[in-house]
């Protein structure tokens, strides 16, 4: 029986179409909810490294079916902190809704603390390996009529490419400190990391430029606004002042896709390649719920000077 609905979902046919100029493409007439074999997997890993984002349409999945999807792409990631999860700890629930189904106030800190989400960022960039993949799927979704809410993407290999020279070689050799706890910098009505979460994510620096050696030496820019602002090695106010200029530059509109949530959509973004942000909607009129799974990174962030990229020839 398993193997005929295997090659049932094998036989499943679909369509990618572009969804942004810069990056984003939707994929319709696959139904993840059956059985997905390696060879889609893997064409779906090509179109993510070819858009940045995938937006599967019309998706109606339990949360074992999106977990059971998520861990096709690679191993999951646990959320880093205590009592925030619903049921397993692969999943972190971006919702204005309690579990209970009780629509939270604005003041409510598991509301404030996605708040956070809304600045320009790439998931768990303060891991040493951060994340190679994020599932966001729609399960209470804005009305069509409601103002923001959408997800926005920008490409960072579009970003990388339109620096001028000097900012290519002012940046090659830089890295960018990331912490976990500057979200509490930038909210600090947040209530204080426990000893638990701190010890679980230390702050790191990851190159500003990455290198990705499986798309042949491809480089893209590596940075984000929830999990720091210092540049290491640099005076504070010039990293900062340098830091503020590169997130302006990657706001620009043409390396972004501002992405409308229609129920059942499901979203995986590329972390390695692109950063997202929260746009705001009005929390305290409407209910939004959707469910993330998070695939982990296989290694450390390379930069032009790695061992790694310079024994490749990159
Ligand atoms: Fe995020």
């Amino acid at each position: 029986m398993t193997q005929v609905l295997e090659r049932a979902a094998a036989a499943q046919q679909y369509t990618i179409r572009p969804l942004g100029a810069a990056l984003g493409a939707e994929v319709l007439g696959l139904d993840l909810a059956q059985p997905v074999g390696d060879e889609l997997i893997a064409r779906m890993k090509e179109a993510l490294n070819q858009h940045g984002v995938l937006c599967f349409r019309d998706q109606d999945l339990s949360e074992p079916q999106q977990i059971a999807f998520s861990k096709l792409w690679g191993p999951l990631e646990d959320f880093p902190e205590e009592n925030k999860t619903v049921a397993a700890p692969t999943v972190y629930n971006v919702a204005n809704v309690s579990a209970e189904g009780e629509h939270l106030p604005d003041t409510d800190h598991r509301v404030i603390f996605q708040k956070v989400n809304a600045l320009w960022h790439t998931d768990s960039s303060y891991r040493y390996i951060p994340a190679y993949a994020s599932l966001l799927y729609g399960i209470e979704v804005l009305p069509e009529s409601a103002e923001g809410g959408r997800t926005g993407f920008s490409s960072m290999v579009a970003a990388y490419e339109a620096l001028s020279p000097e900012m290519k070689a002012r940046i090659e050799p830089l890295h960018m400190v990331h912490s976990y706890e500057h979200g509490r910098r930038v909210y600090g009505s947040l209530p204080p990391l426990s000893n638990f979460e701190k010890n679980a994510v230390p702050p790191v620096s990851h190159p500003l430029v990455r290198v990705h050696l499986d798309a042949r030496g491809r480089r893209s820019l590596y940075i984000t606004a929830n999990a720091g602002n210092e540049i290491s090695g640099m005076p504070l106010e010039e990293g900062q002042a340098l830091h503020a200029q590169l997130i302006e530059h990657i706001a620009r509109p043409e390396f972004c896709y501002f992405h409308p949530w229609k129920k059942g959509d499901l979203v995986v973004w590329d972390n390695r390649t692109t950063l997202h942000k929260a746009q705001r909607y009005d929390m305290a009129r409407y209910r939004r719920v959707l469910r993330r799974t998070t695939v982990a990174g296989e290694g450390p962030v390379f930069g032009p000077y790695s061992q790694a990229v310079r024994a490749a020839g990159y």
